[in-house]
């Protein structure tokens, strides 16, 4: 038998070092690895369950993109919130890390912008119209996730709507904030008070979960980490411009590029066609009815004005007029 090399001596010895205190001895992990089947690539990604998810509720062959470009979305939203809270949960937090994290989540949203064409093109529209009544009151609307980026992103007051965001008291707590965020308002019968199905059943299934990340975060949302850096840091140009179209790209460029899919599937020549989640979406989507941005000392106010504008003028008309 050949010799034991020095080096896999060595690698034994901290083998037993590493399991010295689990109570098992080095041994029985050998025997562990002897037995253990070769790792591949299907289970290690969960391939088959991954593969199994995509649950029509009916025949029509395109609802499947549907559910599966729904999924694509979701899993990149949980890699957003997973840069999102390596940002928040950092002890020494550094300008080039908080940058790098800052432009991956550009990246990915980038991805999901640059490929919303799967849903404005990819679909029958015949078919879609008769498969989404099988799906109310669902909506992407109920995206926990969508509203976890916004919670991790900045404080709540911004998140108010733009109507009553100046008269929300200086002193509001978390839970008023909350009552008044603007996706809730969005889906409320302004004149009866009445809140549609689809946000009912969004806040028994999240509104304690998402109180508790708003009090998680309530001092170190990214926009106040940034504002908390030192007056240096915080004029870092790479900084502030990732920042600035991390703004954008959410805020401005994913919700106009899914407005396009709301336009495509829900436009008739009669008007708006009612969404499965009930909000009034004509007015409730565009980003120059929302508002919304995460870091508003980074704009100016002939910028906060035009919010969306510029590029509903310069890309999202042209490019609606020549589908
Ligand atoms: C054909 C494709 C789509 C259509 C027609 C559509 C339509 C709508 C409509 C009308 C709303 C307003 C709420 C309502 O009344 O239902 C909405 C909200 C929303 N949808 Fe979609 N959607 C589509 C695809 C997607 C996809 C792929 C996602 C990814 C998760 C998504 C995520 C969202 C989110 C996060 C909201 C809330 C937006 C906000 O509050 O600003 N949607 N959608």
């Amino acid at each position: 038998m050949e010799e034991i090399t020095p080096e896999i001596a060595q690698k034994v010895r901290q083998l037993e070092e590493k399991f010295k205190n689990s109570g098992q001895d080095l041994g029985s992990y050998l025997d562990g690895l002897l037995h253990d089947r070769y790792l591949t690539y299907w289970d290690y990604i969960s391939l088959d369950t991954l593969l199994s998810l995509q649950k029509t509720k009916t025949h029509f062959p395109d609802e499947e993109i549907f559910i599966g470009y729904h999924q694509i979305t979701e899993l990149f939203f949980k890699l957003i919130i997973h840069e999102q809270k390596q940002i928040v949960e950092a002890e020494n937090l550094t300008v080039p890390f908080f940058t790098e994290k800052l432009n991956r989540i550009i990246r990915y949203f980038r991805v999901l912008t640059g490929s919303f064409d799967i849903m404005i093109r990819g679909m029958e529209r015949e078919q879609f119209l008769k498969f989404r009544m099988a799906l109310l009151p669902a909506s992407g609307f109920q995206s926990g996730q969508f509203r976890m980026i916004e919670i991790y992103s900045t404080p709540l007051e911004n998140l108010v709507h733009m109507e009553i965001r100046k008269n929300m008291p200086p002193e509001a707590s978390i839970e008023d904030l909350y009552e008044n965020i603007y996706w809730k308002r969005g889906a409320t019968d302004l004149s009866s008070g009445e809140k549609t199905l689809t946000l009912k059943q969004f806040e028994e299934e999240y509104d304690p979960k998402f109180l508790a990340l708003a009090n998680r975060v309530k001092s170190k949302t990214l926009y106040q980490i940034y504002q908390q850096l030192s007056s240096e840091e915080k004029n870092n140009k790479n900084l502030i411009e990732a920042l600035r179209t991390l703004d954008v790209t959410v805020n401005v460029n994913w919700l106009l590029m899914h407005i396009g899919a709301a336009h495509r599937y829900l436009m008739s020549k009669k008007g708006a066609v009612a969404a499965t989640g009930g909000t009034n979406w004509k007015d409730f989507l565009p980003p120059s009815f929302q508002r919304i941005s995460f870091f508003p000392e980074l704009w100016n106010e002939e910028e906060m004005k035009e919010w969306g504008k510029e590029w509903v003028d310069e890309t999202f008309n042209k490019k609606m007029h020549s589908n």
